[in-house]
Protein backbone atom coordinates (compact mmCIF):
# COMPACT_ATOMS: atom_id res chain seq x y z
CA UNK A 1 0.00 0.00 0.00
CA UNK A 2 1.53 2.64 -1.23
CA UNK A 3 1.94 6.42 0.82
CA UNK A 4 2.10 9.32 -1.77
CA UNK A 5 5.55 10.41 0.21
CA UNK A 6 4.48 14.26 -0.36
CA UNK A 7 4.30 14.27 3.50
CA UNK A 8 5.93 17.43 4.05
CA UNK A 9 6.36 18.89 7.61
CA UNK A 10 3.94 20.99 7.17
CA UNK A 11 0.97 19.09 5.63
CA UNK A 12 1.99 16.43 8.66
CA UNK A 13 0.99 19.04 11.26
CA UNK A 14 -1.73 20.83 9.95
CA UNK A 15 -3.51 17.40 9.82
CA UNK A 16 -2.52 16.02 12.52
CA UNK A 17 -3.92 18.97 14.47
CA UNK A 18 -7.28 18.50 13.08
CA UNK A 19 -9.24 16.59 15.34
CA UNK A 20 -10.68 13.33 14.09
CA UNK A 21 -13.76 12.01 15.68
CA UNK A 22 -14.01 8.78 17.66
CA UNK A 23 -17.68 8.56 16.94
CA UNK A 24 -20.29 9.09 13.96
CA UNK A 25 -22.72 10.82 14.61
CA UNK A 26 -25.97 12.91 12.81
CA UNK A 27 -23.37 15.30 11.20
CA UNK A 28 -19.99 12.87 11.06
CA UNK A 29 -20.03 9.56 9.02
CA UNK A 30 -18.66 6.49 10.32
CA UNK A 31 -16.02 6.17 7.97
CA UNK A 32 -14.83 9.97 8.80
CA UNK A 33 -14.26 8.17 12.53
CA UNK A 34 -11.25 6.68 13.92
CA UNK A 35 -12.55 5.12 17.02
CA UNK A 36 -10.30 4.51 19.99
CA UNK A 37 -7.41 2.09 19.25
CA UNK A 38 -8.46 -1.73 20.32
CA UNK A 39 -6.34 -3.32 23.01
CA UNK A 40 -4.63 -6.61 22.63
CA UNK A 41 -6.61 -9.06 24.70
CA UNK A 42 -3.05 -10.36 26.73
CA UNK A 43 -1.98 -13.66 24.42
CA UNK A 44 -2.14 -16.69 26.46
CA UNK A 45 0.94 -17.18 24.84
CA UNK A 46 3.75 -15.44 23.05
CA UNK A 47 7.04 -16.52 21.40
CA UNK A 48 9.46 -15.00 18.39
CA UNK A 49 10.92 -16.83 15.62
CA UNK A 50 14.14 -15.57 14.36
CA UNK A 51 14.37 -15.70 10.61
CA UNK A 52 17.86 -16.04 8.81
CA UNK A 53 18.56 -12.75 8.64
CA UNK A 54 18.26 -11.80 12.18
CA UNK A 55 14.69 -10.71 12.08
CA UNK A 56 12.84 -11.35 15.03
CA UNK A 57 9.20 -12.63 14.34
CA UNK A 58 6.38 -12.05 17.13
CA UNK A 59 3.53 -13.75 17.45
CA UNK A 60 1.04 -14.13 20.40
CA UNK A 61 -1.40 -16.61 20.38
CA UNK A 62 -5.01 -17.33 22.06
CA UNK A 63 -6.79 -21.21 22.70
CA UNK A 64 -10.41 -20.86 22.40
CA UNK A 65 -12.15 -21.68 25.74
CA UNK A 66 -9.25 -22.27 27.62
CA UNK A 67 -11.76 -23.76 30.56
CA UNK A 68 -13.66 -25.41 28.69
CA UNK A 69 -12.61 -29.09 27.01
CA UNK A 70 -15.89 -28.61 24.82
CA UNK A 71 -14.41 -25.40 23.51
CA UNK A 72 -11.24 -26.71 22.97
CA UNK A 73 -12.02 -29.61 20.98
CA UNK A 74 -14.23 -27.88 18.88
CA UNK A 75 -11.61 -25.26 18.39
CA UNK A 76 -9.00 -28.23 17.65
CA UNK A 77 -11.37 -29.09 14.62
CA UNK A 78 -10.22 -26.30 12.83
CA UNK A 79 -7.08 -24.73 11.79
CA UNK A 80 -5.83 -21.74 13.52
CA UNK A 81 -7.14 -18.17 12.58
CA UNK A 82 -3.90 -15.61 12.14
CA UNK A 83 -4.12 -11.92 12.22
CA UNK A 84 -1.74 -9.97 9.78
CA UNK A 85 -1.71 -6.06 10.59
CA UNK A 86 -1.68 -3.31 8.17
CA UNK A 87 1.62 -1.45 7.38
CA UNK A 88 3.59 0.71 10.45
CA UNK A 89 0.88 -1.22 12.35
CA UNK A 90 0.47 -3.96 14.86
CA UNK A 91 -1.55 -6.95 15.92
CA UNK A 92 -3.07 -4.09 18.42
CA UNK A 93 -4.96 -2.78 15.67
CA UNK A 94 -7.39 -5.70 14.92
CA UNK A 95 -7.89 -6.14 19.11
CA UNK A 96 -11.61 -6.49 18.41
CA UNK A 97 -11.55 -9.43 15.72
CA UNK A 98 -8.93 -10.84 18.67
CA UNK A 99 -11.22 -10.51 21.49
CA UNK A 100 -13.74 -12.01 19.59
CA UNK A 101 -12.80 -14.45 17.77
CA UNK A 102 -11.00 -16.25 20.45
CA UNK A 103 -13.72 -17.53 22.10
CA UNK A 104 -14.05 -20.03 19.67
CA UNK A 105 -10.95 -20.33 17.38
CA UNK A 106 -7.74 -21.00 18.15
CA UNK A 107 -5.85 -17.45 17.24
CA UNK A 108 -2.67 -16.30 16.68
CA UNK A 109 -1.27 -13.31 15.63
CA UNK A 110 2.14 -11.84 13.60
CA UNK A 111 3.57 -8.99 14.31
CA UNK A 112 5.25 -8.16 10.65
CA UNK A 113 8.49 -7.71 10.26
CA UNK A 114 10.44 -4.40 11.82
CA UNK A 115 6.76 -3.38 13.42
CA UNK A 116 4.74 -4.13 16.32
CA UNK A 117 6.98 -5.89 18.42
CA UNK A 118 8.90 -7.52 15.95
CA UNK A 119 12.36 -6.49 14.85
CA UNK A 120 13.80 -4.55 12.34
CA UNK A 121 16.02 -5.03 9.59
CA UNK A 122 15.83 -2.51 6.58
CA UNK A 123 14.80 -4.96 4.03
CA UNK A 124 10.97 -5.26 3.70
CA UNK A 125 9.36 -6.56 0.91
CA UNK A 126 5.75 -8.76 1.18
CA UNK A 127 7.69 -12.11 -0.38
CA UNK A 128 10.04 -11.57 3.27
CA UNK A 129 6.76 -11.13 5.52
CA UNK A 130 5.06 -13.59 3.64
CA UNK A 131 8.10 -15.77 4.19
CA UNK A 132 8.00 -14.96 7.76
CA UNK A 133 4.33 -16.04 8.09
CA UNK A 134 5.30 -19.50 7.16
CA UNK A 135 7.95 -19.70 9.02
CA UNK A 136 5.66 -18.70 11.99
CA UNK A 137 3.31 -21.39 10.46
CA UNK A 138 6.28 -23.97 10.64
CA UNK A 139 7.42 -23.31 14.20
CA UNK A 140 4.01 -23.92 15.27
CA UNK A 141 3.65 -26.80 13.99
CA UNK A 142 0.69 -26.09 11.87
CA UNK A 143 0.25 -27.34 8.44
CA UNK A 144 -1.61 -24.37 7.27
CA UNK A 145 -4.16 -21.53 8.59
CA UNK A 146 -6.90 -19.68 7.74
CA UNK A 147 -5.98 -15.47 7.65
CA UNK A 148 -7.70 -12.67 8.29
CA UNK A 149 -5.32 -9.67 6.99
CA UNK A 150 -5.79 -5.97 6.68
CA UNK A 151 -3.96 -3.71 4.18
CA UNK A 152 -0.57 -5.12 3.73
CA UNK A 153 -1.84 -8.03 5.99
CA UNK A 154 -4.33 -8.68 2.80
CA UNK A 155 -1.30 -8.23 0.23
CA UNK A 156 0.48 -11.04 1.96
CA UNK A 157 -2.65 -13.12 2.23
CA UNK A 158 -2.69 -12.91 -1.91
CA UNK A 159 0.97 -13.40 -1.87
CA UNK A 160 0.19 -17.17 0.25
CA UNK A 161 -2.37 -17.60 -2.49
CA UNK A 162 -0.33 -17.62 -5.54
CA UNK A 163 2.91 -18.65 -3.49
CA UNK A 164 2.14 -20.96 -0.75
CA UNK A 165 -1.42 -22.11 -1.53
CA UNK A 166 -1.40 -25.56 0.44
CA UNK A 167 -0.41 -22.91 3.72
CA UNK A 168 -3.66 -20.98 3.61
CA UNK A 169 -7.06 -22.87 4.34
CA UNK A 170 -9.25 -19.75 3.59
CA UNK A 171 -8.22 -16.01 3.58
CA UNK A 172 -10.17 -13.44 4.39
CA UNK A 173 -8.76 -9.80 2.44
CA UNK A 174 -9.62 -6.96 3.57
CA UNK A 175 -8.26 -3.50 1.45
CA UNK A 176 -5.79 -4.86 -0.49
CA UNK A 177 -4.34 -3.42 -3.88
CA UNK A 178 -2.62 -5.32 -6.13
CA UNK A 179 -0.80 -2.53 -7.89
CA UNK A 180 0.87 1.17 -6.37
CA UNK A 181 -1.12 2.87 -8.96
CA UNK A 182 -4.03 2.00 -7.23
CA UNK A 183 -3.72 3.46 -3.95
CA UNK A 184 -5.10 7.15 -3.27
CA UNK A 185 -3.24 10.11 -1.58
CA UNK A 186 -3.58 9.38 2.14
CA UNK A 187 -2.19 12.63 2.98
CA UNK A 188 -5.29 13.91 2.31
CA UNK A 189 -7.21 12.39 4.50
CA UNK A 190 -7.33 13.15 8.15
CA UNK A 191 -8.45 9.68 9.37
CA UNK A 192 -5.24 8.14 8.05
CA UNK A 193 -3.31 10.68 9.08
CA UNK A 194 -4.59 9.98 12.39
CA UNK A 195 -3.27 6.49 12.39
CA UNK A 196 -0.42 7.25 11.28
CA UNK A 197 0.43 9.40 14.31
CA UNK A 198 -1.42 7.17 16.89
CA UNK A 199 0.68 4.14 15.63
CA UNK A 200 4.38 6.39 16.00
CA UNK A 201 2.89 6.07 19.54
CA UNK A 202 2.25 2.49 19.86
CA UNK A 203 5.93 1.70 17.81
CA UNK A 204 7.40 3.57 20.81
CA UNK A 205 5.78 1.72 22.85
CA UNK A 206 6.35 -1.54 21.94
CA UNK A 207 9.33 -1.85 19.55
CA UNK A 208 12.53 -3.09 20.39
CA UNK A 209 14.23 -1.68 17.54
CA UNK A 210 12.96 1.80 18.12
CA UNK A 211 14.23 2.64 14.66
CA UNK A 212 11.06 3.99 13.48
CA UNK A 213 12.36 6.43 11.07
CA UNK A 214 14.14 3.79 9.40
CA UNK A 215 10.90 1.48 9.79
CA UNK A 216 9.00 4.51 7.50
CA UNK A 217 11.78 4.82 5.57
CA UNK A 218 11.61 0.86 4.60
CA UNK A 219 7.99 0.49 4.48
CA UNK A 220 7.79 3.68 1.94
CA UNK A 221 9.64 2.36 -0.24
CA UNK A 222 8.16 -0.85 -0.65
CA UNK A 223 4.47 0.72 -1.09
CA UNK A 224 6.43 2.62 -4.08
CA UNK A 225 7.67 -0.54 -5.65
CA UNK A 226 5.10 -2.93 -4.47
CA UNK A 227 2.67 -4.63 -4.63
CA UNK A 228 3.30 -5.39 -8.62
CA UNK A 229 0.45 -8.20 -8.89
CA UNK A 230 -0.72 -8.29 -12.54
CA UNK A 231 -4.08 -9.90 -13.99
CA UNK A 232 -2.02 -12.93 -14.74
CA UNK A 233 -0.66 -13.64 -11.22
CA UNK A 234 -4.51 -13.88 -10.55
CA UNK A 235 -6.25 -15.28 -13.68
CA UNK A 236 -3.43 -18.08 -13.13
CA UNK A 237 -4.80 -19.27 -9.65
CA UNK A 238 -6.32 -22.30 -9.97
CA UNK A 239 -10.13 -22.42 -8.88
CA UNK A 240 -10.08 -24.40 -6.30
CA UNK A 241 -7.10 -22.01 -4.49
CA UNK A 242 -9.42 -19.26 -5.29
CA UNK A 243 -12.14 -20.35 -4.02
CA UNK A 244 -11.05 -20.59 -0.47
CA UNK A 245 -10.26 -16.69 -0.74
CA UNK A 246 -13.02 -13.38 -0.13
CA UNK A 247 -11.30 -10.20 -1.12
CA UNK A 248 -13.06 -7.04 0.65
CA UNK A 249 -12.76 -3.78 0.72
CA UNK A 250 -15.22 -0.74 2.42
CA UNK A 251 -17.62 1.50 0.51
CA UNK A 252 -15.40 4.81 1.44
CA UNK A 253 -11.91 3.55 1.38
CA UNK A 254 -9.63 6.19 1.62
CA UNK A 255 -6.35 4.40 0.73
CA UNK A 256 -6.99 2.28 -1.79
CA UNK A 257 -8.58 2.17 -5.41
CA UNK A 258 -12.31 0.71 -5.06
CA UNK A 259 -11.34 -0.22 -8.76
CA UNK A 260 -8.51 -2.80 -7.40
CA UNK A 261 -11.37 -4.72 -5.65
CA UNK A 262 -13.45 -5.17 -8.61
CA UNK A 263 -10.57 -6.06 -10.94
CA UNK A 264 -9.45 -8.82 -8.53
CA UNK A 265 -13.05 -10.12 -8.16
CA UNK A 266 -13.31 -10.13 -12.13
CA UNK A 267 -9.76 -12.13 -12.45
CA UNK A 268 -10.72 -14.35 -9.65
CA UNK A 269 -14.43 -15.50 -10.61
CA UNK A 270 -14.46 -18.61 -7.50
CA UNK A 271 -13.23 -16.27 -4.78
CA UNK A 272 -15.96 -14.16 -2.59
CA UNK A 273 -16.48 -10.43 -2.85
CA UNK A 274 -17.63 -7.98 -0.37
CA UNK A 275 -17.94 -4.47 -0.61
CA UNK A 276 -18.67 -3.27 3.54
CA UNK A 277 -20.91 -0.42 4.01
CA UNK A 278 -20.62 2.81 5.25
CA UNK A 279 -16.82 2.12 6.19
CA UNK A 280 -13.38 3.06 5.14
CA UNK A 281 -9.52 1.23 5.73
CA UNK A 282 -10.49 1.17 9.30
CA UNK A 283 -13.76 -0.77 8.95
CA UNK A 284 -12.73 -3.23 11.37
CA UNK A 285 -12.87 -0.57 14.37
CA UNK A 286 -15.41 1.57 12.52
CA UNK A 287 -17.91 -1.41 12.90
CA UNK A 288 -16.32 -4.36 13.88
CA UNK A 289 -19.32 -6.53 14.31
CA UNK A 290 -20.24 -6.36 10.56
CA UNK A 291 -16.45 -7.13 9.75
CA UNK A 292 -16.29 -9.99 11.95
CA UNK A 293 -19.97 -11.30 10.69
CA UNK A 294 -18.37 -11.21 7.45
CA UNK A 295 -14.92 -13.44 8.10
CA UNK A 296 -17.61 -15.85 10.42
CA UNK A 297 -19.32 -16.53 7.40
CA UNK A 298 -15.97 -16.85 5.29
CA UNK A 299 -14.73 -19.67 8.04
CA UNK A 300 -18.23 -20.86 8.25
CA UNK A 301 -18.38 -21.24 3.78
CA UNK A 302 -18.39 -25.06 3.29
CA UNK A 303 -15.35 -26.00 0.87
C1 LIG B 1 -20.73 15.39 15.99
O1 LIG B 1 -19.35 15.19 16.26
C2 LIG B 1 -18.54 16.29 15.91
C3 LIG B 1 -17.09 15.86 16.06
O2 LIG B 1 -16.86 15.23 17.28
C4 LIG B 1 -18.92 17.49 16.78
O3 LIG B 1 -18.10 18.60 16.45
C5 LIG B 1 -20.38 17.81 16.53
O4 LIG B 1 -20.77 18.83 17.42
C6 LIG B 1 -21.25 16.57 16.76
N1 LIG B 1 -22.61 16.89 16.31
C7 LIG B 1 -23.69 16.51 16.97
C8 LIG B 1 -25.00 16.87 16.34
O5 LIG B 1 -23.63 15.93 18.04
C1 LIG C 1 19.66 -7.64 7.47
O1 LIG C 1 19.67 -8.65 6.48
C2 LIG C 1 20.87 -8.69 5.73
C3 LIG C 1 20.67 -9.64 4.59
O2 LIG C 1 20.36 -10.95 5.07
C4 LIG C 1 22.01 -9.05 6.66
O3 LIG C 1 23.23 -9.07 5.94
C5 LIG C 1 22.09 -8.01 7.79
O4 LIG C 1 23.07 -8.40 8.73
C6 LIG C 1 20.76 -7.87 8.50
N1 LIG C 1 20.81 -6.74 9.42
C7 LIG C 1 20.42 -6.82 10.68
C8 LIG C 1 20.51 -5.56 11.46
O5 LIG C 1 20.02 -7.85 11.19
C1 LIG D 1 -5.40 -27.82 5.96
O1 LIG D 1 -5.19 -28.81 6.94
C2 LIG D 1 -6.34 -29.60 7.21
C3 LIG D 1 -6.03 -30.48 8.41
O2 LIG D 1 -4.80 -31.10 8.29
C4 LIG D 1 -6.71 -30.38 5.96
O3 LIG D 1 -7.88 -31.14 6.21
C5 LIG D 1 -6.96 -29.39 4.83
O4 LIG D 1 -7.22 -30.09 3.64
C6 LIG D 1 -5.75 -28.47 4.65
N1 LIG D 1 -6.07 -27.44 3.67
C7 LIG D 1 -5.34 -27.23 2.60
C8 LIG D 1 -5.73 -26.08 1.74
O5 LIG D 1 -4.38 -27.92 2.29
C1 LIG E 1 7.68 -7.22 -8.51
O1 LIG E 1 8.54 -6.82 -7.47
C2 LIG E 1 9.38 -7.85 -6.98
C3 LIG E 1 10.15 -7.30 -5.80
O2 LIG E 1 10.68 -6.02 -6.07
C4 LIG E 1 10.30 -8.32 -8.11
O3 LIG E 1 11.10 -9.38 -7.63
C5 LIG E 1 9.45 -8.79 -9.26
O4 LIG E 1 10.25 -9.14 -10.34
C6 LIG E 1 8.47 -7.71 -9.71
N1 LIG E 1 7.56 -8.29 -10.69
C7 LIG E 1 7.21 -7.62 -11.77
C8 LIG E 1 6.21 -8.33 -12.65
O5 LIG E 1 7.62 -6.51 -12.05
Amino acid sequence: MRLLLLLSTLVWVALASASVPTHANATVPRWMTLPKTPKLPQPYQEGRVKRPDGTSIWYGKWFAQQDSARGRKRAAAHPPLVFLHGGLGASTWLGHQIEHFKQTRNVVAIDSRGQGRSTFNDTITYDLMTDDVVAVLDHLNERNASFAGWSDGAIIILDMLMRHPSRLERGFAFAANYDIAGTQDVTKSPVFTEYLKRTENIYNRINPSAEYTGLQNSIFDMWAREPNGTKEDFTSIPSADARRVWVVDADHEEAVKITQLYDMSAWLPDAGTIILPAVSHFAFMQDPKFFNQALEDLLQYPL
